[in-house]
């Protein structure tokens, strides 16, 4: 019954599976693909034509391969959540996760003022290589005061990783700005200033993935802006138990990607 495409034709899917009527918000028959049913650590799929699109020409296979999931994360955080606008004081946190590296590609295309925050200063300086203005490591004490010297505040601030540093955004983020969070790599949040959130008209959103909408737009920009994903390695599937040892120790800038033909 598909039509529109042929056997053979290089695809990619959106993973965003049943969100439902709500831009606002997934319905209750949402699923992520792989979640809970399948998994995409898979040769073969089955999934509605309706998720399924060409793959962006200026794409390879394992490119595209790295681009829904996180793509469409940091796509909605951005710029649906985020309001990301041309001339946005933006700030990513932990620029070497997946989702992160997607939000800076799409901030610098949109001409915002990027900054960035990482454990590693080779990422900072890899992720000024890809139109970052600057950033600092958050490991370091005082990097929120190291932060405020590169940028007076920010408008919009986009976080995966939540912990006790998401008390310090609060302060780094200008009056009015957008708080966009999608992860808790650090675990939970500690020590918020309710004043700081009140008095500065702090909009605070959480997002998850997002619409198809969302998905077409942001397949669109990367088309557009021929933005290929950051991808920092790729591993054959017999090899999957490394790429897993790799994110735990967060070494990667970008995305690990694994290659299914090669069992
Ligand atoms: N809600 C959703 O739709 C959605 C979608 C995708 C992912 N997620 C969640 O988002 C988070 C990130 O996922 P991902 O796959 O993009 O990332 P990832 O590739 O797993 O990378 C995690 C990154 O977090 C950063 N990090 C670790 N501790 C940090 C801290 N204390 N402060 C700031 N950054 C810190 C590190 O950055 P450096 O390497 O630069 O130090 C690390 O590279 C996870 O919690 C994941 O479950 C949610």
């Amino acid at each position: 019954d598909v039509s529109g495409f042929n056997i053979g034709d290089e695809v990619i899917l959106n993973p965003s599976l049943y969100w439902g009527p709500n831009e606002k918000v997934q319905g209750p028959d949402y699923q992520i693909l792989g979640f809970p049913t399948q998994g995409t650590f898979a040769e073969y799929i089955s999934i509605g034509s309706e998720y399924v699109y060409a793959k962006p020409k200026h794409l390879s296979l394992e490119e595209a391969a790295a681009l829904p999931l996180a793509g469409l994360t940091a796509y909605r955080a951005l710029f649906t959540r985020g309001g990301c606008v041309r001339d946005s004081k933006v700030l990513i946190t932990g620029i070497g996760g997946g989702a992160a590296l997607f939000v800076l590609h799409f901030a610098v295309a949109s001409v915002a003022q990027v900054y960035v925050t990482s454990s590693s200063q080779e990422k900072i300086g890899k992720a000024i290589d890809l139109g970052a203005n600057g950033g600092v490591i958050y490991c370091n004490t005082d990097w929120d005061q190291e932060l405020r010297t590169l940028c007076d505040g920010f408008d919009v601030i986009v976080d995966s990783a939540a912990g006790k540093g998401f008390s310090k955004l609060l302060d780094l983020a200008q009056p009015g700005a957008s708080i966009a969070m999608f992860g808790r790599t650090a675990g939970n949040m500690t020590d918020l200033s309710p004043s700081s959130i009140f008095w500065k008209q702090l909009s605070i959103h959480g997002t998850t993935m997002g619409t198809t909408e969302e998905f077409e737009a942001m397949l669109s920009l990367v088309s557009s802006k021929k933005i290929f994903p950051a991808i920092d390695s790729v591993y054959p599937a017999h090899d999957i138990g490394m790429a897993f040892e790799k994110m735990e120790k967060a070494e990667q800038f970008g995305k690990i990607v694994i290659n299914m033909e090669e069992l």
